[in-house]
């Protein structure tokens, strides 16, 4: 079945270069579907973009009531355009809408939908090095009240952005303040949903990394403040003495849909790796002893970033020599080039649109 599609009645440009800044410019459409308690979700259509019409009292901007997700579309070199494991994000949606008491989509119809969008806006999928589609579906609280309850009403919308590299230096390695003060998530809170809070909750601390040079920020556990979690835009992963080390899945970090393939392909090549309870302090000791041979996170957004220095009360750990390791590297090569139908997708990820 076909979305009622209402055309634009105006193109906008594209952008012409690699250098396209993340998530500032958007396609020409967008996909938004409702739900009504005892109707469920209904009403799917593709509409121009353009500014919503909202109640000042719906729920989404009094209890931050609203769970989103990332995913990319890729250019191939010969023009065709693939989706990287898209299943993934709408089953996470709803994991994360299930936290955040947000009724179910269909993740196989929504996928449906999502495969229509990127289909209508195909030309607006970059085709320079390094650039992509973002795609950023979300759901929100419409219901105008102020009760501390789950909303009654909900929009889902998926908007598209052409974007570059994540961070500005492209693939080269970042510099992140291991954060010793704020917060980022407990066990028994939202930190393994993707929802706005746990985001917005990190500016302070990311402001506060920014000022003395750091591009993000390393969070470690809310309770003890040693055991390390994630990177604010990222998962992340060690090596240390050949071994590769990612913290193990605690409920208060997000279950990364790179992180997940990343595990899938070291596992393939045999390399050993652990998901694991890793503190700061085993992190530093290692460094010390000269056995921290690789840093990277991983994200959609961030793909493979490799991580050069890290910064912890007041001790520098620089990895590499500031240098992309060579795993990094591979890794990196590796699942860029699944993504743009460079190399064989012998995993089967990716999905022709
Ligand atoms: C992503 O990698 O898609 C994210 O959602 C991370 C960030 C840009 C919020």
């Amino acid at each position: 079945m076909s979305l009622p599609i209402v055309e634009a009645a105006y193109k906008k440009e594209k952008p012409e270069t690699e250098q396209i800044p993340f998530g500032r410019t958007f396609t020409d459409h967008m996909f938004v579907m409702d739900y009504e308690e005892g109707k469920g979700w209904h009403k799917p259509r593709i509409v121009p973009y353009e500014p919503l019409t909202l109640d000042p009292a719906a729920m989404i901007f009094h209890y931050g009531q609203t769970v989103f997700e990332g995913l990319k579309a890729y250019r191939t070199d010969d023009g065709r355009v693939l989706l990287f494991r898209p299943e993934k994000n709408f089953e996470r949606l709803n994991l994360s809408g299930d936290r955040l008491s947000i009724p179910p989509v269909d993740e196989d119809e929504v996928l449906g939908y999502l495969k229509e969008l990127v289909a209508l806006e195909k030309d607006w999928v970059p085709e320079f090095e390094g650039t992509s589609l973002y795609i950023r579906p979300f759901i929100i609280a419409t219901e105008p009240s102020l009760a501390v309850a789950p909303s009654k009403s909900y929009k889902l919308m998926i908007i598209m952005s052409p974007v570059g590299p994540y961070f500005s230096g492209g693939i080269k390695p970042v510099t992140i303040n291991v954060e010793d003060q704020f917060t980022r998530a407990v066990k028994g809170g939202t930190g393994m949903a993707k929802t706005a809070g746990n985001y917005s909750s990190g500016y302070q601390a990311q402001a506060k990394a920014a000022k003395e040079g750091n591009a993000d920020v390393l969070w470690l556990d809310g309770v003890e403040k040693r055991y390390i979690e994630e990177v604010g835009s990222m998962n992340i992963f060690f090596k240390i003495d050949g071994e590769i080390v990612t913290p193990a899945l605690s409920g208060s970090i997000l279950q990364g849909i790179t992180r997940t393939s990343i595990i899938e392909v070291l596992k393939k090549w045999e390399i050993p790796v652990t998901e694991r309870r890793i503190s700061i302090e085993e992190l530093y000791e290692a460094y010390e002893q000269g056995k921290l041979e690789e840093a990277f996170g991983t994200g959609t957004a961030a793909v493979i970033s490799p991580v050069g220095e890290l910064n912890w009360l007041g001790k520098k750990m620089v990895i590499n020599d500031h240098e992309i390791g060579a795993l990094s590297q591979e890794l990196y090569d590796t699942i860029t080039g699944i993504q743009r139908g460079r190399k064989e997708d012998s995993f089967g990820w990716t999905i022709e649109v």
